[in-house]
């Protein structure tokens, strides 16, 4: 559904700001990716989005698009961050029809909520795929296209001008905060998300050199999404939005602005950091100690398994 420019951008940026660059997303369909490039096309950008649902991606490709009179938006579905050649194979195309690749976000994750007793080494295994593998292959896929970007669009080292042609050549790792604590029913990814930090951190100081900035930005709890409805159920949501340092969650255009923020010239000596766009929210000791209606310790004490959750198997192992 087209949004308003208002719910996915602040009025903070210059129109025009992404003219004639190009952003790749993975998990470009889901509704933080989708946020994060709609507002760069809105800037000017054209964007390749990658998702495993054809349908879904192609569709919300399409609903990007109404961001800005001509622009071009491809969803490319049935691409699975871990298998690398289908990745590479959209990568290729994106090139070949958008002319190179100045962005790009590393967005796709799986997630549930399960406890170590449920979590099978299968399971485990999946989520450190999708989310490591997926970004390392990610990262393989794109980095030439990276490279090449930043040497068009290198800040002068001697006069510390920023180049006329504007910015390209960064990434941005789409992390989490639960692992700078430790979450229950959330082991798989806390560890995967770990490994995302990581990388990204290698890749600011390996490709700094050639002018690729690495970052991170880890959302805190964003309305709407998936993954906070699963956490959070309507009447724990109340309470939980009360106990916010801001008193709010999170909104798809505070993820969008952090994004446009790295991506122009205002981000241009930030690299190898993360960005947490969470309102202070991790900080708050008490956010790990419930998930909505499992009370911790007493859920886990219980021995009873999280219930309802998509995906879940009957696996013992
Ligand atoms: N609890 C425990 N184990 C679970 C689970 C849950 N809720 N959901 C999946 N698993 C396990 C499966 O049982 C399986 O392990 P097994 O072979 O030992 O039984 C393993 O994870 C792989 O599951 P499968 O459904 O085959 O994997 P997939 O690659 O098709 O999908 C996910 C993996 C994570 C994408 C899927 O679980 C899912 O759809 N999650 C919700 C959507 C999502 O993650 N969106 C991203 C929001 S951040």
């Amino acid at each position: 559904m087209p949004l308003a420019k208002e719910e996915y951008i602040s009025d903070a940026w210059k129109e025009g700001l992404f003219n004639n660059k190009v952003v790749f997303c993975t998990g470009g369909a889901g509704t933080i990716c989708s946020a994060q490039v709609r507002a760069l096309v809105h800037l000017g950008a054209n964007a390749c989005i990658i998702g495993r649902n054809v349908e879904k991606t192609e569709s919300v490709a399409k609903d990007i698009a109404t961001a800005r009179p001509g622009a071009k938006v491809i969803g490319i579905g049935a691409v699975d961050v871990r298998k690398f050649e289908a990745l590479q194979g959209a990568v290729d195309r994106c090139v070949r029809e958008l002319g190179g690749i100045d962005f790009v976000i590393a967005g796709a994750a799986g997630n549930f909520l399960a406890s170590i007793n449920q979590l099978s080494v299968n399971a485990f295994k999946t989520v450190m795929d999708i989310d490591v593998m997926g970004s390392y292959n990610t990262l393989k896929a794109t980095i030439p296209h990276l490279k090449e970007s930043a040497q068009k669009h290198r800040v002068d080292s001697a006069s510390l001008k920023p180049s006329p042609l504007g910015t390209g050549g960064r990434i941005i790792f789409v992390s989490a905060t639960l692992h700078y604590r430790a979450a229950p029913f959330q082991t798989h990814v806390s560890v995967a998300k770990a490994g995302v930090d990581a990388l990204s951190h290698s890749v600011a100081i390996e490709f700094g050199p050639l002018g690729v900035t690495s970052n991170i930005i880890a959302p805190g709890p964003i309305a709407s999404t998936e993954g906070l409805d699963r956490l959070l159920p309507a009447p724990a949501m109340r309470e939980y939005i009360k106990s916010q340092p801001l008193g709010r969650i999170g909104s798809i255009r505070d993820i969008s602005d952090a994004t446009v923020y790295l991506f122009s010239n205002t981000g241009s000596y930030v690299s190898g950091q993360t960005l947490v766009v969470d309102g202070a929210s991790w900080r708050m000791s008490s956010q790990n100690t419930s998930s909505g209606q499992m009370g911790y310790p007493d859920f886990l004490l219980s021995g009873e398994a999280v219930q309802h959750v998509k995906g879940q198997k009957k696996s013992k192992i």
